[in-house]
């Protein structure tokens, strides 16, 4: 079956083969304890470590091995059932990115008068979480070395790609899928402002799948939602941004743990929330359910 993709157990290596993103919710749980308690380790800048993700980025982008330890681990075990990062071979681990704050562009957080983007990784993220979207890799606030940051699962290439490197992108395909929605609704719910073909990623074995990356530039004042490539999508063709029950069910879920993301929230960010200042999530998800649309 060829080299292991970096997650184990050999039944989540078989999913992510098979082109489904199901694990990213299924395991969230056991991927944020990891990422949160794991100790890293540097492999390098994420176009040293992968050559063909050239270009130039608001942010630095680290690639982090993670190897879980034991104690770690069989906690994990207890606490779920599940078999996961069980077997501590050498063969086990897991990959993250690391985007440091000392790593972020200042004239791009001047552009959007923010002072942070990591923060606002682990934001975005903490929407994905209690709204149950599944789109958002697992993210967390850590300190490694001396430097804050927000660390996040890798995707590996073999499950999705940037549409710039998928050769045979079927646009279609891309759009008619229920992820492509849910990520226009998570671009309006977090002002997004920054949602372009490099940050998601499409599934290479089903295109109806994607994967929402690079949130550094959401929760800003400037509304910009208006530039999110999905939520373009929409805006041009409302009579498809209508609300079925998953995405309904996604709205309440955000609306009913209100205090828990405020409560998990970085603090920036929740002072924000608090202060009722753009984007205003949770008055946006309301609005959404009771217009029955993402178009709000
Ligand atoms: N979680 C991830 N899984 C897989 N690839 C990623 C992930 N995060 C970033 N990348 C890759 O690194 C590139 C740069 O990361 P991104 O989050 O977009 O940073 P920037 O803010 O610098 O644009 C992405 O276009 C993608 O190719
Ligand atoms: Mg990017």
């Amino acid at each position: 079956m060829g080299e292991r993709l970096g997650l184990l157990p050999a039944e989540i290596d078989d999913e992510i083969r098979k082109g489904d993103p199901g694990y990213i919710l299924t395991y969230r749980d056991e991927f944020l304890r990891v990422l949160e308690g794991a100790e890293p380790r540097t492999i390098g800048e994420i176009g040293e470590v992968r050559p063909e993700v050239a270009g130039t980025y608001t942010n630095q982008v680290i690639m982090m091995e993670i190897t879980p330890d034991p104690k770690l681990a069989g906690e994990i075990q207890r606490s779920n059932g599940i078999r996961f990062f069980q077997i501590l071979d050498g063969e086990n681990r897991l990959l993250a990115v690391f985007k440091p704050q000392n790593g972020e562009k200042p004239t791009r957080l001047s552009e959007f008068n923010i002072k942070s983007m990591y923060t606002r990784e682990v934001a975005a993220y903490l929407i994905d979480y209690y709204a149950k979207l599944g789109i958002v890799p697992p993210t967390v606030l850590r300190t490694i070395g001396n430097e804050a940051g927000s660390l996040q699962l890798y995707i590996p290439p073999a499950l999705a790609e940037v549409p710039a490197r998928v050769p045979e992108l079927n646009r279609i395909e891309l759009v008619s899928g229920l992820s492509w929605k849910k990520m226009a609704m998570l671009d309006r719910l977090i002002n997004n402002a920054d949602r372009n073909a490099h940050n998601l990623l499409v599934c290479l074995n089903d295109q109806t799948k994607q994967i929402a990356i690079d949130h550094g530039c959401s929760f800003c004042m400037k509304k910009k939602t208006d530039d999110s490539v999905a939520w373009e999508y929409f805006r041009n063709n409302p009579e498809l941004a209508t609300l079925d029950d998953e995405l309904t069910g996604c709205l309440r879920s955000l609306l009913e743990h209100q205090d828990e993301v405020k409560a998990r929230m970085p603090e920036d960010i929740r002072r924000r929330l608090e202060a009722g200042i753009e984007p205003r999530v949770f008055e946006t998800a309301q609005k959404m359910l009771g217009a029955g649309t993402i178009l709000v």
